[in-house]
């Protein structure tokens, strides 16, 4: 395994849409090993290909008891709502509130090629939101939740 270097996003890989996963190979499996090593490593809770500069669709996620490899993820189905604050490994110095749902089911790849879908709920719901709009170059602050009292 190997530690990969995290893009800020001030780089502009940041904002592209990633292309999907069509080899299940060993060349995958070890890139998703240094994804989690490099995810552990700077103490975060997920970490998505194009932050390390490969503009697949790849991402993985851990909190807790939950670990999940998705490749070609697909949010399928999404219920009820959730507003935290969050941030990101590839900003500095940022979070924001934003709203997530608090269940999701996720359509996706193994990295066998082996299809799952898996109903995800609470924190691990939004770490996966979050990881998968990095592989659509959206990150957290486009969706900023702003309180209506605030607003006015
Ligand atoms: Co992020």
């Amino acid at each position: 395994m190997a530690l990969r270097n995290i893009v800020l996003d001030t780089d502009p890989q940041l904002r592209k849409k990633s292309r999907e996963v069509v080899e299940f190979d060993a060349k995958l499996g070890k890139l998703l090993d240094d994804m989690r090593e490099t995810m552990i490593k700077a103490d975060g809770c997920g970490l998505a290909a194009p932050q390390i500069g490969i503009l697949r669709r790849i991402c993985v996620v851990e909190t807790g008891d939950f670990f999940l490899e998705m490749i070609n993820p697909k949010i399928i189905k999404a219920s009820g709502s959730q507003i935290s604050a969050e941030g990101c490994l590839s900003v500095k110095n940022r979070s924001c509130l934003v709203e997530r749902p608090k269940c999701i089911t996720v359509d996706y790849y193994d990295r066998h090629g082996k299809h799952h879908v898996k109903e995800v709920e609470n924190f691990p719901a939004k770490a996966c939101c979050h990881e998968i709009d990095h592989l659509d170059g959206i990150l957290f602050y486009d969706k900023e939740y702003i309180d209506d009292n605030k607003r006015r």
